[in-house]
C-alpha cells in the first residue's frame, strides 16, 4: 500500500518559532520530550516536512488513545499524564531519515526537530558476554558532538526502554551499575556488578540533551548481552587468562624436554654406531698391521 500522505498546510502556515537539532546514528532511536505546560486536548502529530506547504504525516494520535503507547512502524507516541510530558519514539534510524519534522497538536502547539542521521565508527552493534557474579564492564565510545552531554545506559526491556544510570544529577552508582565518562578518549563505560542470568538482554549507550524545552535521548550503540555463564572468565581484551597461558607454557617446556631427549638420544646412537665401526675398523687395521709384520718378519 501506498505510503499515506496527508497534506498539513496549516501546521506550517502557523508557523514554528522552536527549532530543536537531533542528532542520530544509523540503526538508532531516539527519544523526543515534550515538557509540561502544554495543553493536550486534540491530537498529537509528527511529520516529515518535505515542501513549505506539505507535511507527510507519520503517526497520529488522539488524546484520548494516547493514555497507552500508540504504534505506528518505526513511531511511537505516548503522554504521561502524571508528569505532562508527551514522548516521540523513532526507530531504527536511517541516513535517509535525515530532515526536518514536525511534532506539535492539531491546531496547537508545534516545535520543529532538525533530525541528523550521521554515520560514525564509534556507533553501531555491540556483542558481550557475561560471567555469573563477575563484573561486566561495558564500553560505549560516542561521536565528539556529544562531549559534553549527560552519558545514559538503558536497558530495552520496553519500546522506551529503561534508564539504569547516568553521568548526572543522580550519583555514578546505583545498585549494581556504574558509570564513568572519559572525554578525553570520548568513551564511557558502564560496569554491571554481581552479574546474573537475568541480565541476559539488549542494552543502550545513550546521550541525553536536555537545555531545550525539547529534550531528547539519542540511543547511539545497541549493545546484546547475548550469555550468561560461569566459565572461566577471558580477560577483557580477548588474551588468555593466567591458568590457560600457564599450561601452554608448560606444553612448550615439555615439547622442549622431549626434542632434547630425542637429540640426545640420537646422538648417543650415532656415537655408538661410530665407536663400533671404529673398533671394526681399528681390529682389521691390527690385523693387518700384525700380517704385514708377520711378513715383514719372516
Ligand atoms: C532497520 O532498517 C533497515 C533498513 O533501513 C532494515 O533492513 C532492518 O530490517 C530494520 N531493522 C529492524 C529491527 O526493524
Ligand atoms: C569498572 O571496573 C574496572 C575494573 O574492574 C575499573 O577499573 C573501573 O574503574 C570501573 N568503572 C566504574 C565506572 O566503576
Amino acid at each position: 500500500m501506498k505510503k499515506l500522505f496527508l497534506i498539513i498546510t496549516f501546521y506550517l502556515i502557523s508557523g514554528s518559532v522552536n527549532c530543536i537539532d537531533v542528532i542520530s546514528y544509523p540503526g538508532g532511536r531516539v527519544v523526543i520530550e515534550i515538557k509540561n505546560p502544554i495543553s493536550i486536548r486534540s491530537s498529537v502529530y509528527f511529520c516529515k516536512i518535505k515542501t513549505q506547504t506539505e507535511c507527510e504525516n507519520l503517526i497520529t494520535a488522539q488524546v484520548s488513545d494516547l493514555q497507552t503507547v500508540v504504534h505506528k512502524d518505526r513511531f511511537s507516541l505516548f503522554y504521561s499524564f502524571t508528569e505532562g510530558i508527551i514522548s516521540l519514539i523513532f526507530r531504527n534510524l536511517s541516513l535517509q531519515d535525515t530532515g526536518m519534522y514536525q511534532i506539535g497538536e492539531i491546531r496547537g502547539w508545534n516545535h520543529n526537530i532538525n533530525l541528523r542521521v550521521k554515520s560514525d565508527p564509534c556507533c553501531g552493534t555491540k556483542t558481550v558476554k557475561g560471567y555469573l557474579g563477575q563484573t561486566l564492564m561495558i564500553s560505549c565510545s560516542y561521536p565528539v558532538e556529544f562531549k559534553t552531554n549527560t552519558k545514559s545506559f538503558y536497558r530495552l526491556d520496553t519500546i522506551a526502554g529503561t534508564e539504569l544510570i547516568r553521568t548526572s544529577g543522580t550519583q555514578p552508582h546505583q545498585d549494581r551499575f556504574s558509570i564513568s565518562d572519559d572525554r578525553r578518549n570520548k568513551v564511557f563505560s558502564v560496569n554491571i556488578t554481581d552479574v546474573r542470568e537475568d541480565d541476559v538482554g539488549v542494552y543502550s549507550c545513550v546521550v541525553i540533551n536536555e537545555e531545550t524545552a525539547v529534550s531528547y535521548h539519542s540511543l547511539f550503540t545497541v549493545i546484546q548481552l547475548r550469555e550468561v555463564t560461569d566459565d572461566t572468565p577471558e580477560s577483557p581484551d580477548g588474551t588468555l587468562t593466567k591458568s590457560e597461558s600457564a599450561g601452554s607454557s608448560i606444553n612448550i617446556i615439555i615439547i622442549t624436554v622431549v626434542v632434547f631427549v630425542l637429540l640426545l638420544l640420537a646422538v648417543g646412537l650415532v656415537l655408538i654406531f661410530y665407536k663400533l665401526r671404529c673398533k671394526r675398523s681399528q681390529g682389521l687395521l691390527d690385523r693387518n698391521v700384525l700380517e704385514s709384520l708377520s711378513e715383514v718378519s719372516i
